[in-house]
């Protein structure tokens, strides 16, 4: 199973389009899809037009059926959508005990019928994204060919590496620890993915024209 989670603290660099499109790509070649969307701004159901009557946080908090809270998008492609309420769980999530492990907890015992896993996250280190790159361990990075976007790509990596190091260092979850299949390096850095590269091209042409 690929899990992936999809993200820059930069915002508008392509996150949402990253996340629905490779869902869309994997479920177009038969590989069975669960996209998440931890984005108060619930964007993935917007842009893909969904209507979900439940989100994230009934399946986090409020431990509803989990198959009752997912939109079946298409045969291949099943969506947890977020709604304004994911600042609430966030808020819910603080009180529990080992809750960057949250996530792994509660997805791992209902992802099993899905090949690929990919999260959207909100362009901020929030509870919600660690709690996504733990369950995931791993990371996709968009970035928009600017230099801010640069710059959240980086911040989002240190985060990623401090992340592993301290998880490592501290006594967690052991059966989630146990799990993982490779406890010693738990969030890694699976790539970065230029976007906007069209809108680009003659800011890049202008600069090979200025240092060839
Ligand atoms: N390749 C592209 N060309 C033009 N517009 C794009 C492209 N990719 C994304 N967009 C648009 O850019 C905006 C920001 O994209 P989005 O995926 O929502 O970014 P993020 O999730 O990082 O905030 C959206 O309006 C989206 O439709
Ligand atoms: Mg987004």
């Amino acid at each position: 199973m690929i899990k992936l989670v999809i993200s820059n603290q930069r915002g508008g660099v392509a996150k949402t389009t990253t996340a629905t499109t490779l869902a869309r790509l994997w479920a177009d070649r038969g590989r069975k899809v669960l996209l998440i969307d931890t984005d108060p701004q619930g964007s993935v159901g917007m842009s893909l037009g969904l209507k979900a009557d439940k989100f994230l946080h009934h399946f986090v908090v409020y431990n509803h059926l989990f198959e009752s809270c997912l939109v079946h998008a298409t045969p291949n492609i099943d969506v947890l959508c977020s709604s304004r309420e994911t600042i609430q769980a966030e808020a819910s999530l603080m009180g529990v005990p080992a809750r960057e492990m949250s996530f792994s907890l509660l997805f791992s015992k209902v992802d099993e019928p899905y090949d690929i896993v990919i999260i959207d996250v909100a362009p901020s280190i929030t509870l919600m994204q660690t709690c996504a790159m733990v369950y995931a361990q791993s990371v996709l990075i968009p970035v928009s060919m600017d230099t801010l976007s640069l710059q959240g790509a980086g911040a989002f990596s240190a985060q990623a590496n401090q992340l592993s190091a301290e998880l490592t260092a501290i006594k967690t979850d052991a059966s989630v620890l146990a799990s993982s299949p490779s406890p010693g390096n738990l969030t890694k850095l699976t790539g970065a993915i230029a976007t906007f590269k069209s809108t680009a091209q003659p800011l890049i042409r202008e600069m090979q024209a200025v240092c060839p």
